[in-house]
């Protein structure tokens, strides 16, 4: 909208004020006319011109079109006729077959991967933590920078203009010395190489077309299913972010309480109950002795282990996790031994009986304001479909899409 006229070098300019969010676009995608655009945050664009009122208003229609097209929007069966004739989900699908097939440990692996590339920079969002963990704060989906723009400045700027991480964009696959990866809660994370081999073929086929974020998100949709998960639909679009610095990753710890973390996920957009679906992710895989032995030894400085976890399991952790090992072991985050490897609801039976691993798993049992869900998960038969639905949200946060970030060449580097 037509803010105010200031002069400047002794020419008269027109002044149009725009979201930070759409700075970016338009600095990667100028519209055809040239005026003189400033964000709200005062940064500007040289050089501008003196419009009629009829210019005005069709340049404010091609800036609408080119926010439009900058900003784009996930779709179902978006790579459809992208790659000549090929199925892109169903190429990917075929990867992820043949190297679960060698490592079924693939499955937590990428699940916990999509999680972390998606919990980045929480703190920029502005928390407020009197909302009702029933409702969502808004952060407008399909935008990586409009969640931001309560909090103008310098970072925020530039971190639109250049696809700064904050959502599902792939910086956790970025190598560097201070990257994401290098983080000390991803350096557990696996599956690198994985996505490496399904970048490659997808790049031999149509190079430049698949994302390294669609990648990870369809994948993981795919090794869920293979573990007796939900099958679920995802949308496709989403493109790489071009920075990803350790300093950005800001995950929750396993003694995080249940209040904290609803905080954490509200950041991301996600209701209190959307954490407790998606934390039935810990239905598989592992966790090392190091994040557990605080609860078996000495927890909260008391000498003894927490009084929430059942006596047998205690003893049973201990066993496994002995105090000062050499060897940092794994246990199972799922203590149901046929189940430990399966997508299925017995992880919530299990907490309901004391028998969560991390903390912050057993307080989802007896936290006033998820205890009711848990039951609800762990006598139910809703929780396949909860957690696809859950799945779906969390690879749609503040996801890059139309001409925003690019499509790397290789995931672990930006173009
Ligand atoms: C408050 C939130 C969360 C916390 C504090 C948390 C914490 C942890 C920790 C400490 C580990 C063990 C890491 C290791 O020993 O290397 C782990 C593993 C895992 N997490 Fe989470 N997590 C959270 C949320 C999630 C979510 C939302 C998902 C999936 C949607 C997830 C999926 C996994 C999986 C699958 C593993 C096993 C990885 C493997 O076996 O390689 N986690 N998590």
């Amino acid at each position: 909208m037509p803010a105010a006229g200031l002069p400047s070098g002794g020419v008269s300019r027109t002044l149009y004020v725009l979201p930070t969010g759409h700075l970016a676009s338009l600095l990667e995608n100028p519209p055809p006319s040239t005026f003189l655009f400033m964000s709200s945050a005062g940064a500007t664009l040289p050089p501008a011109i003196k419009m009629r009122p009829s210019d005005v208003v069709a340049s404010f229609l091609l800036l609408l079109a080119s926010i439009a097209a900058a900003h784009g929007a996930l779709q179902a069966g978006f790579y459809k006729g992208k790659c000549d004739s090929h199925d892109v989900e169903a190429l990917i699908q075929s990867v992820v077959r043949s190297q679960f097939r060698r490592d079924p440990t693939l499955a937590p692996a990428l699940m916990r991967m999509q999680f972390h590339d998606c919990f980045v920079r929480v703190r920029n969002i502005v928390i407020n933590a009197e909302t009702p963990a029933s409702r969502p704060p808004f952060i407008p989906p399909g935008s990586a920078c409009f969640g931001n723009l309560v909090l103008f400045s310098l970072l925020t700027i530039y971190g639109c203009m250049s696809g700064l991480p904050q959502g599902c964009d792939a910086s956790i696959l970025l190598d560097g010395n201070s990257s994401e990866k290098t983080a000390g809660p991803n350096q557990s994370v696996r599956g690198y190489g994985f996505i490496d081999q399904v970048k490659t073929v997808l790049e031999s086929l149509c190079p430049g077309v698949v994302s390294c974020a669609d990648i990870i998100v369809a994948a993981t949709r795919d090794v869920i299913a293979m573990v007796g998960g939900p099958k679920y639909a995802v949308q496709m679009g989403r493109r790489d972010g071009r920075i990803s610095r350790s300093g950005d990753v800001n995950l929750p710890g396993p003694s995080i309480s249940v209040a904290q973390a609803s905080v954490v996920f509200r950041g991301k957009g996600l209701m209190t109950s959307d954490m407790v679906v998606l934390l039935g992710g810990h239905t598989i895989g592992v966790t090392h002795c190091s994040f557990v032995t605080g609860r078996i030894y000495n927890f909260q400085g008391s000498g003894s282990a927490d009084p929430t976890m059942d006596p047998a399991l205690v003893s049973q952790l201990q066993s496994r996790c002995p105090q000062n090992a050499a060897v940092d072991a794994t246990v199972n985050l799922d203590q149901n031994p046929r189940s430990a490897n399966v997508v299925d609801n017995s992880f919530y039976q299990q907490i309901a009986r004391k028998r969560g691993i991390l903390q912050i798993d057993q307080s989802l049992a007896l936290h006033r304001t998820t205890r009711q869900t848990v039951a609800l998960l762990a006598n139910g038969t809703g929780f396949p479909a909860q957690f696809g639905a859950a799945m779906v949200k969390l690879g749609n946060i503040q996801v890059l899409t139309g001409r925003q970030g690019e499509i790397r060449e290789s995931c672990r580097s930006v173009n």
